[in-house]
């Protein structure tokens, strides 16, 4: 039997969906399929997307999981033949298994993974740090991060790579360490921080989310539903302007969950956003 994960706002998030029986729905981001199983067991006929191909390889045999980039939502669901859809469910960033057996140098208490983060296609994070100047680097770190010793960590890894690569996740934590030299929280805390951006920036995170919700809401149905859950405030951010750039298509509210019920630690610094066409 396979190990179930509760995901993040599990009910909230597909509550917001307002199942129709029999109505067609898209979990472009399946994960570890928690979200695309309620969504049949209330009701919902399912195609789900996932760009991690490990995901879809360890998917559920009745859940039809498409390998692919959710910024061709639009594509995939016309080649599905699965238009026009009454919900789609965004559920953003990385499962929890992902990040600590994917073997990809997601987690930083995996010291002696190769710093690869790639979840589709492109170059790996070493490949980024061993080819990446000075000051795209600087600028990357400040705008995906959003730590304020972004330029002295970019400073240290072009001055360490000059006599040695930085591949592995321990050559990364020892260059942000020369820098932070705080408390270990604060030092976790940068640890995460620059992860995330590097994640962001070799997958390109940001401006597929910005076609992915255009996408969404070209193929749903007049009264259709886009349900966002975000991690961070630069995901949230996007999600907020497109909303807000598209009043004639969309309306937006927030769903405050906290006020709900008591938030289970990895749901604190979630959003759960929800767009409904016009
Ligand atoms: C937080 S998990 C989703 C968990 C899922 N809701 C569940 O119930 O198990 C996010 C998933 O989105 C996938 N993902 C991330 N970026 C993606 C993209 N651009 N296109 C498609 N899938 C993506 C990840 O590989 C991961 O499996």
């Amino acid at each position: 039997m396979k190990k179930q994960h509760t995901p993040v706002f599990f009910e909230e998030a597909v509550e917001a969906l307002d199942i129709q029986i029999g109505e067609k729905y898209i979990d472009a981001t399946y994960g570890e399929g928690g979200h695309s199983r309620k969504i049949i067991a209330s009701g919902g006929v399912l195609l789900a997307i996932d760009v991690d191909s490990a995901q879809v390889k360890k998917s559920d045999d009745n859940i039809h999981v498409v390998h692919g980039n959710f910024s061709d939502i639009e594509s995939i669901a016309q080649n599905q033949d699965f238009t026009p859809v009454s919900g789609v469910l965004f559920d953003f960033g990385l499962s929890m298994a992902q990040i600590r057996e994917g073997g990809k140098g997601l987690s930083f208490e995996k010291p002696l993974e190769t710093l690869d983060m790639r979840l589709g296609d492109g170059i790996s994070v070493a490949e980024y740090l061993e080819a990446v100047d000075h000051q795209s680097l600087t600028h990357a770190l400040m705008k995906y991060s959003e730590d304020i010793n972004s330029p002295q960590i970019a400073n240290k890894i072009i001055q360490s790579r000059s006599s040695k690569k930085v591949q592995t996740v321990q050559d990364l934590k020892e260059i942000i360490d020369s820098v932070v030299h705080a408390d270990m929280t604060t030092q976790k805390k940068s640890y995460a921080r620059i992860f995330q951006a590097l994640r962001i920036i070799v997958n390109d995170e940001l401006e597929h989310i910005k076609k992915a919700l255009q996408g969404a809401v070209n193929i749903v149905r007049p009264g259709g539903i886009i349900v966002v859950i975000t991690f961070h405030s630069l995901e949230d951010r996007i999600v907020k302007s497109f909303a807000r750039n598209n009043k004639n298509a969309v309306t937006e509210k927030v769903v405050d969950v906290g006020k709900m019920r008591t938030l289970a630690s990895f749901e604190r610094s979630a959003t759960l956003r929800v767009l409904k066409k016009i």
